[in-house]
């Protein structure tokens, strides 16, 4: 606990002392997520992020969470510098989406209009049309479904399929998946609901169809943080990743969480469900890449500007 105070100190002192502003997703560590809240900097989904940063005036975002969030917020601010606690941290679905295969799926259905998740690298994300975040996806298909396109989708096969069943687009799905999404079991969360009846069930749409169908409210992260004060319900069951039940508990401290079951289960662990490329970010990382500008984010300009196309689209979209 000392190390971790004099963690958060250093960084309540080199964010005023570099002009810079810290954003963190909901998936990562309590304490950063605090200080991030605590600074005037924002925790939140993937598109709040991406559209708190490009609006921010500070010159330097330290962007805690994986590495598609810090690319977005540099594609999006190229003159900022985009400052990240572990370069590492990476995502199963960016990882699963690789330029050059993405590149010949696209050439196999020239006729398709390409919409791609924002779980991507900047080179997929150069070659789509649209880009969406899981907030806002569901809105983005519909309208481009209601324009008689047909989609050719990238990477999450469960949430591409879920946007398809919701709106009945001729969508093709790249068969990506996030590893912790996952993991989610059906059976035993439908055995879960029976323990618990009058249980709100949230699911994150990266979830498979089976976990999806048993849920009372399928969004992204803010979303189902969202639905903990909407809803007059007193106990929840919550599909996505256990980082998301900090803020939970904060919003209603009187209301009772429960982590939906993962294959990883355990009698020390119900649920696994933690990403771990969210969990390399550390107060030591924020602290260090403040001081030392380690971990800088950088991209080449052309294929940020070429990959900021499919982002603006989604952000005229989204105002
Ligand atoms: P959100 O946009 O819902 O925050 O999702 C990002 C993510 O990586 C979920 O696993
Ligand atoms: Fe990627 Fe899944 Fe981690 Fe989100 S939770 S960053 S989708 S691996």
């Amino acid at each position: 606990p000392q190390e971790r105070e004099f963690q958060k100190d250093r960084i309540r002192r080199l964010l005023a002392s570099r002009n810079a502003v810290l954003v963190a997703h909901y998936y990562v560590d309590a304490d950063i997520q605090d200080l991030a809240e605590e600074t005037g900097g924002c925790v939140s989904d993937s598109l709040e992020m991406a559209r708190f940063g490009r609006d921010h005036a500070a010159d330097t975002l330290v962007v805690s969470g994986v590495r598609f969030m810090g690319e977005t917020a540099k594609i999006l601010s190229p003159e900022k510098r985009i400052l990240m606690p572990d370069l590492d941290a990476t995502c199963s679905l960016d990882l699963g989406c690789d330029p050059v295969a993405f590149a010949a799926f696209r050439a196999r259905h020239p006729d398709r209009t390409v919409v791609v998740y924002a779980n991507t690298s900047a080179a997929v994300k150069a070659q789509a049309d649209w880009m969406v975040t899981s907030s806002i996806g569901l809105d983005i298909v519909s309208e481009l479904h209601r324009q008689g396109k047909k989609i050719l989708w990238a990477p999450d096969r469960h949430l591409g399929s879920y946007i398809q069943r919701e709106t009945g687009a001729d969508m093709v799905l790249w068969q990506g998946s996030c590893t912790v999404h996952d993991e989610f079991k059906g059976i035993e969360l439908d055995l879960m609901r029976k323990e618990h009846p009058g249980a709100l069930v949230l699911v994150h749409p990266e979830s498979p169809a089976a976990v999806v169908a048993q849920a009372d409210v399928v969004g992204s992260t803010s979303r189902l943080l969202a639905a903990v004060t909407e809803s007059p319900a007193t106990t929840f069951i919550v599909a996505t990743d256990q980082g998301l039940l900090h803020k939970m508990r904060l919003a209603a401290p009187d209301k009772t969480f429960i982590a939906a079951p993962t294959a990883g289960e355990s009698a020390t662990c119900k649920s696994c469900a933690h990403c771990p490329w969210m969990a390399m970010n550390s107060l030591k990382g924020v602290a260090d890449a403040l001081e030392f500008g380690t971990n800088e984010v950088h991209l080449d300009p052309a294929l940020g500007r070429q990959a900021k196309v499919c982002i603006d689209r989604m952000l005229d979209f989204a105002a």
